[in-house]
């Protein structure tokens, strides 16, 4: 078979070789994640996606070695192609950041601002884009567009005020799932994610929906409001699972797990999908086989947690009290709320004052 041929392509002053039909973004990426622009809608493991979301937009300052004219405008760089000799302007050209800055306004001109109370704070796409690319404030003054709760399944939350229609969750339950019962209702500013007529999603990957939402839109319902991610410990772990490949990140606090998750690349994609089981149903740490802490990107709010590599300083207190731990105070004998033997993370949905009182009344 003949070789495909390589394409010189340089992003931001970085020059790489990719083959040809490789798209702007995906070479952008290979040259590294200080030039790869980016993606809110692009998925690289979901057939067709890319092209919604816009944030991906790049200026192409020569076309190619052959036809160095420069695009008039600026091009969407998850779905347009590399030329031999061409060269591209991302976080370099003015008019690709004032664009940007644009998109981000409008991608949040409906959205709730909700970071404080949302799921997904600490792990939102948007969140950082807003923060690398985003003005600090609006110049929105209408009323925002609400919507009705609704939920995807018995364990899936929808909030459609968050989302951004990158219809990647549709993708997942169109090819993943093999018979998808949800979609985008409606077009325009009314357009939003729906089920068809109530039907619950129950499919056996449909809660990997949860991991390509780039923002908090759809969440899990069995960790809802239960924890920061920033106060978890990811760590990789497997199981013998005859549905999926088993591979996972536990997020816990202690011993308990409060979520699992697929584990995500670089660009924050999922590198294998897993089943509902492995999802909603193992939250105990003797279910799985726990290899090591989970490597999170420095970048990452979530890396404030990271012990890979940590410098303890001296513990002088074990020098006097000796090794055997001695509690001073007993933090359950001076509060109801934080009882020992309560299981957070087995609660079923948002944990509430009710889950304490139910055993206060029983005590009494
Ligand atoms: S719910 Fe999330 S994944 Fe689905 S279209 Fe909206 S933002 Fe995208
Ligand atoms: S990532 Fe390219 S348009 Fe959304």
């Amino acid at each position: 078979m003949a070789e495909q041929p390589l394409f010189k392509v340089t992003i931001d002053n970085v020059t790489v070789e990719v083959p040809a039909g490789t798209t702007i973004l995906q070479a952008a990426r290979k040259a590294g994640p200080e030039v790869a622009p980016p993606a809110m809608c692009y998925y690289s493991k979901l057939e067709g996606s890319g092209g919604k979301c816009r944030t991906c937009l790049v200026e192409v300052s020569k076309g190619s070695d052959r036809d160095p004219r420069p695009m008039p405008k600026l091009v969407a760089s998850c779905r347009t192609t590399v030329m031999d000799g061409m060269e591209v302007k991302n976080l370099t050209s003015e008019r690709v950041v004032d664009a940007r800055k644009g998109v981000v306004e409008f991608l949040l001109i409906n959205h709730p601002l909700d970071c404080p109370i949302c799921d997904q704070a600490g792990e939102c796409h948007l969140q950082d884009l807003s923060y690398n690319h985003g003005a600090s404030g609006t110049r929105y003054e209408f009323q925002r567009r609400t919507f009705e709760k609704h939920s995807l399944g018995d364990k899936i939350q929808l909030h459609m005020t968050r989302c951004i229609l990158c219809y990647r969750c549709v993708m997942v339950a169109d090819q993943l799932t093999g018979q998808r019962e949800h979609g985008v209702l409606e077009r325009g500013e009314r357009a939003e994610i729906s089920d068809y007529l109530e039907k619950s999603l129950d499919k056996e990957f449909i809660g990997n929906v949860i991991d390509v939402c780039p923002v908090g839109a759809l969440t899990d319902k069995t960790f809802r409001f239960k924890n920061r991610v920033w106060f978890l410990k990811p760590l990789n772990a497997h199981r013998d699972c005859p549905t999926c490949s088993g591979k996972v990140t536990l997020w816990n606090r202690g011993d308990e797990v409060f979520r699992v998750t697929a584990r995500k690349d670089q660009w924050g994609e999922v590198e294998d999908w897993i089943c509902n089981e492995c999802r909603f149903d193992k939250k105990k740490t003797s279910d799985w086989v726990i290899e090591g802490p989970r490597e999170i990107s420095r970048h990452s709010v979530i890396s404030q947690n990271k012990y890979i590599g940590m410098v303890k300083p001296k513990e002088t207190i074990d020098e006097v009290i000796g090794k055997e731990p001695r509690l001073f105070l007993d933090i359950h004998d001076v509060s109801q709320v934080n009882e020992k033997d309560r299981d957070l993370s087995l609660i079923e949905g948002p944990a509430h004052s009710t889950d304490f009182k139910e055993k206060d009344e029983k005590k009494q």
